[in-house]
C-alpha cells in the first residue's frame, strides 16, 4: 500500500487486527512499564490509539483509573476482552484522535505508545492536545521509533517523516519540561508486528 494505510486508517487496522492473537503481544510496552515509578499512583491516564489494549490493560492492572481510545473497532473489541480476561476496568471508546472529546487539564499521565500513523500535521494537532489533556505535573510517556528504524524495518511506518529525533521531540514537545529523552537501539519482541533489532526513541515529559 503506497501510502501504508493511513489514507484509510480505520480499514487498515481492522484488517491488522482481524487475527485472533494480539499483534502486539498481551503484555504492555516495556518502555512504559520502565516509567511507572514516575507516574502518580491511582491517577488518571489516557492511552492514545491503544490498539489491542496491551497498555492500558496492564495500567488498570497497576491500579489507574483508565481511559482509552482507538479509531480501530476490532482493536477495541480485542481491548475489551483482555481488560475481562484480566477483571479490570479501562473506559474504552473507538474515536479518531482528530474527533475525539479531549478534556483539558484532565489526565495525571498519557500514554502515547507507537502513535506514528499521524503525519506531521497530524501530529502536531495530536500533540497540542495531549499537552492540553494533561493536569499541571502530569506526564506525557511516548515511544516511538527513530529514522534509522527505516534499516531494521522491524516495525513502524517505513516513512521519515511520521519518526521521530530527539530534537524535533524537544521542539514539538516544548511545552513539557523534559524528565528524560532517550534514543537508544534494543531487541523488541512485541507480539509479531514489532519484533527484532529496533532503534527507539522515549520521551517522558512533565506539564509545568
Ligand atoms: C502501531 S499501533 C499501536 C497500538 C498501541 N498503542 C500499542 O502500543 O500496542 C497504532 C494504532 O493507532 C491506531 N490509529 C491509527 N490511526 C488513528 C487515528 N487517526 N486515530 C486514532 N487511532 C489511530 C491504530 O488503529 C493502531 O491501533
Amino acid at each position: 500500500m503506497s501510502d501504508a494505510g493511513f489514507s484509510d486508517a480505520a480499514r487498515t487496522w481492522n484488517q491488522r487486527f482481524s487475527r485472533d492473537d494480539y499483534i502486539f503481544g498481551e503484555e504492555p510496552n516495556v518502555y512504559l512499564r520502565a516509567q511507572l515509578g514516575r507516574l502518580k499512583p491511582a491517577g488518571r491516564v489516557l492511552c492514545v490509539a491503544d490498539g489491542e489494549g496491551r497498555n492500558s490493560v496492564w495500567l488498570a492492572r497497576q491500579g489507574f483509573a483508565v481511559d482509552a481510545f482507538d479509531i480501530a473497532e476490532r482493536g477495541v473489541a480485542k481491548a475489551r476482552q483482555l481488560a475481562a480476561r484480566a477483571g479490570v476496568e479501562v473506559a474504552f471508546e473507538v474515536a479518531d484522535c482528530d474527533g475525539w472529546r479531549w478534556p483539558r487539564s484532565h489526565y495525571d499521565a498519557v500514554a502515547a505508545i507507537f502513535v506514528q500513523f499521524a503525519d506531521p500535521a497530524m501530529r502536531a494537532r495530536l500533540f497540542e492536545r495531549i499537552v492540553a489533556a494533561l493536569r499541571p505535573g502530569g506526564v506525557l510517556v511516548l515511544q516511538g521509533y527513530t529514522p534509522r528504524q527505516l534499516d531494521y524495518r522491524t516495525g513502524g511506518p517505513p516513512i521519515e517523516s511520521h519518526l521521530y529525533t530527539a530534537p524535533m521531540l524537544r521542539d514539538a514537545l516544548g511545552a513539557l519540561e523534559v524528565v528524560e529523552l532517550r534514543e537508544y537501539e534494543a531487541d523488541l519482541a512485541e507480539g509479531t508486528q514489532h519484533f527484532g533489532r529496533s532503534a527507539l526513541i522515549g520521551l517522558v515529559g512533565r506539564k509545568p
